[in-house]
């Protein structure tokens, strides 16, 4: 199926058409910039456009920087307070004048991983990390996702844990990545004390240079890098679509309640 993804940012809005069965862009992606500040009808009018420049008329996903449940956003820590309790969907259905699904951003990059990317082999619990503007998390047991964890927030030495390990930290401070990668092999021993994982991945942008750090981490668990990268959160937001409209569709297709099988009593 073809549908088009949609990746919010704290900084870049993207967008590509994807073939979900490949987990592939079949199309060139299109950028905007974030609005600033990043107020609801402001991003959904963004949204729109990129939705237009694509003269889209399929199934559209989406993937949130923040926690969505049910549609709802339930905190956008790196675009604006203004999206607490925003209905998402009904907010970018609205603009695009077509049906959009929308999850948070790691949960969606996590699931393309998991399908397509580091974690297609992977059973146990993984944990999937973007490192970006926000700390994102997605957490799998084998491939079943357990979505809004939102541990990019942890409280580290009376920090928040994106004060210490985001790629925005990196860049704001202008880190070495010697000095960088303390703050963040700090953070996945934390991960690792909390929650029993097999592995770990490491997605965002900063997972281009991988070899810069990874191999500085010391923590015991299996660290990989992301495979598809920037893609990700578009195919990802892609994937989302296409597997809420299917579980949508296997609904309505079901007239009536699956039939039980009739009690026998002993005679
Ligand atoms: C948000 C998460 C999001 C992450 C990456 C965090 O600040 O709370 O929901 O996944 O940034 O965008």
């Amino acid at each position: 199926m073809e549908v088009l993804g949609i990746d919010i940012g704290g900084s870049g809005m993207k967008a590509a058409p994807v073939d979900t069965a490949a987990g592939k862009l079949t199309g060139e992606l299109y950028r905007l910039e974030t609005p600033d500040p990043a107020m609801p009808a402001a991003v959904a009018a963004a949204l729109a456009e990129l939705v237009r420049h694509f003269s889209w008329k399929g199934p559209i996903g989406c993937g949130f920087p923040g926690a969505v449940r049910h549609g709802v956003v339930l905190g956008a820590a790196n675009l604006s307070r203004a999206w607490q309790d925003v209905n998402a969907v009904e907010l970018f259905t609205a603009a695009a004048g077509r049906a959009v699904a929308v999850a948070n951003d790691a949960d969606v990059a996590g699931l393309a991983e998991m399908r397509f990317g580091a974690g297609r082999a992977a059973r146990g619990v993984t944990l999937v990390i973007t490192l970006g503007t926000g700390i994102g998390t997605a957490l799998f047991v084998d491939h079943v996702l357990v979505p809004n964890t939102e541990f990019g927030h942890i409280e580290i030495d009376g920090r928040d844990a994106e004060e210490i390990a985001s790629a925005r930290v990196r860049k704001e401070k202008s880190l070495g990545w010697k000095k960088w990668v303390r703050g963040v092999d700090r953070y996945l021993q934390r991960m690792c004390q909390d929650q029993s994982l097999d592995r770990i991945i490491i997605g965002g942008g900063v997972s281009k240079k991988h070899e810069k750090f990874l191999p500085l981490l010391t923590v015991s668990a299996e660290v990989l890098p992301a495979r598809l990268r920037n893609e990700a959160g578009i195919i990802g937001a892609a994937l989302y679509a296409a597997e809420a409209r299917a579980a949508r569709l296997g609904d309505r297709g079901r007239t009536r309640p699956p039939r039980r099988a009739r009690r026998r009593y002993p005679s």
